[in-house]
């Protein structure tokens, strides 16, 4: 067998600049040493995210241009209808402006105070959406999922026991619908399996919940069902898309991800009377429900976007890419989640930086270190993310500290994959004089990690 290449050419490129270790020392310490203060020009390979940093293709960009504006039944929106129709058998689709957007307009029609949304490891901003209404977000995540060493293939499923615990424990009119995350962000870009969906449905039947999707990045979760359940080898990833739709009653979409767009997102579900209500929501906070805060041709290009997608190649290529990065880091010996997940390398900071304590934020350390050693931005999925504890104020230690380092799709080539494993490497072999981390000069009273401030320790 060949190996996999690119399935594409490059048509057009944007210069990239590199900097020197004084030059990284400086803004990063101008930056508070934190790293979403850092002005892009300032970063080498950005990895910050894989959300809205993609590159479009030749045919999306022609999208662009042909694109329909109309207020109102615009033809680019009919378009995108009919493709998100096709592609999950969903039946009624509403355009947000992003990902959030979709939480916003979903959940105002379906969650009310005091209820409870069960799920595998909700998104932040899922949980911000739920938490906002004063209704409770249920982790139920497979206990696997937080052991990063375990390599269980479909670390996003969710334990139908502790799902069930919440089915028995609220009566139905508490649950307004069951959460999967496909793949699961939060817990690694970890797959859910089509097996684990099917049950959830079944079980989530037997107490009369609906099941909706938090649909990011399912075209990735698609391929790694391909890849590693038996009973769907043979399938196409079209068909096993809408085979995993078909368990759900809706779903919400942040396009910036799977829709290889960089900015857009929709809800789309089958219940009628939920698309009532959350059409009046759509137009309260995003726009008439044929544009919902996008533009015409951004829905053209989204069209376009999602059918690519699916493409085999593409998604070998994409999730090959992170596997290749992976692998190497590995082979340096550098502590990683395994297996490697769809969307980014998760690094164990607490493995790499044994000689940070905990209270200096050692993932953050180790982020600011590899910025300093090569001009490469990951994100802190750490202490300064758990954030506090509301009631006492103290820090919350999360069981893992890991640096993400997310890969933006079809943007970055495999030798910048090979530049980033040599950083980190460089890194960690000179981890034993890193010995000390940060202090908090400034945080905010909540999200702090995006704004705070910091001072070596
Ligand atoms: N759901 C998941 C699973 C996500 O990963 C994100 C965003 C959202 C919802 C929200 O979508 O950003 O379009 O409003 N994740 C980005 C990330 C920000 O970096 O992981 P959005």
């Amino acid at each position: 067998k060949l190996p996999w290449a690119e399935p594409f050419k490059i048509k057009m490129v944007e210069t990239i600049q590199q900097s020197t270790a004084e030059e990284r020392a400086k803004w990063i310490e101008d930056a508070d040493f934190n790293l979403f203060n850092l002005k892009s020009e300032q970063v080498y390979i950005d990895l910050l995210t894989d959300s809205g940093t993609g590159a479009m293709s030749d045919k999306q960009w022609a999208e662009i241009m042909t694109g329909d504006e109309s207020y109102a039944g615009s033809r680019s929106f009919e378009k995108l209808k009919s493709t998100i129709q096709d592609i999950t058998g969903f039946k009624y689709v509403l355009p947000t402006h992003q990902g959030r957007a979709a939480e916003n307009v979903l959940f105002s029609a379906l969650i009310k105070e005091e209820m409870v949304v069960p799920g595998n490891s909700h998104f932040d901003t899922t949980k911000g959406h739920i938490e906002f209404r004063k209704a409770r977000a249920i982790d139920c995540t497979i206990e696997e999922a937080f052991d990063i060493e375990n390599p269980h293939p479909f670390k996003g499923n969710i334990d139908l026991n502790k799902l069930e615990e919440v089915y028995k424990t609220y009566p139905k009119e508490k649950i307004p619908f069951c959460l999967i995350t496909v793949t699961c962000n939060t817990s690694g870009g970890q797959p859910v399996s089509m097996e684990n969906i099917k049950a959830v449905r079944k079980l989530s039947n037997k107490y009369d919940i609906p099941v909706y999707f938090d649909a990011a990045r399912y075209a990735e979760n698609a391929w790694f069902i391909k890849q590693r359940e038996e009973s769907c080898k043979s399938m196409s990833i079209p068909e096993i898309v809408k085979e995993m739709f078909s368990y759900g009653d809706g779903m919400t979409m942040s396009s910036k991800k799977d829709g290889l767009v960089n900015i857009g997102g929709f809800v789309a579900l089958n219940n009628e009377e939920v698309f009532t209500v959350a059409s009046n929501f759509t137009i309260i906070f995003e726009g008439f429900i044929t544009y919902g805060g996008m533009a015409g041709r951004d829905m053209a290009a989204l069209a376009q976007g999602l059918r690519e997608s699916s493409n085999e190649q593409y998604l070998e290529c994409r999730v090959g890419q992170v596997e290749y990065l992976g692998n190497k880091l590995m082979e340096f010996g550098i502590p990683i989640q395994k297996p490697i997940g769809g969307h980014a390398i998760f690094v164990d900071a607490k493995k790499f930086l044994p000689n940070v304590p905990k209270e200096e934020y050692i993932a953050q350390t180790l982020g600011i270190e590899l910025y300093k050693e090569a001009g490469v931005r990951g994100v802190e999925i750490g202490t300064l993310l758990a954030d506090r504890d509301p009631d006492t104020r103290e820090n919350r230690y999360p069981k893992l500290e890991l640096l993400r380092l997310a890969i933006p799709r079809r943007t970055y080539t495999n030798n910048h994959m090979d530049y980033i494993a040599v950083a980190l490497k460089n890194v960690y072999d000179r981890r034993d004089e890193i010995t000390s981390g940060y202090n908090i000069k400034w945080e905010a009273p909540i999200m702090r990690h995006f704004t705070v401030k910091l001072e070596k320790s």
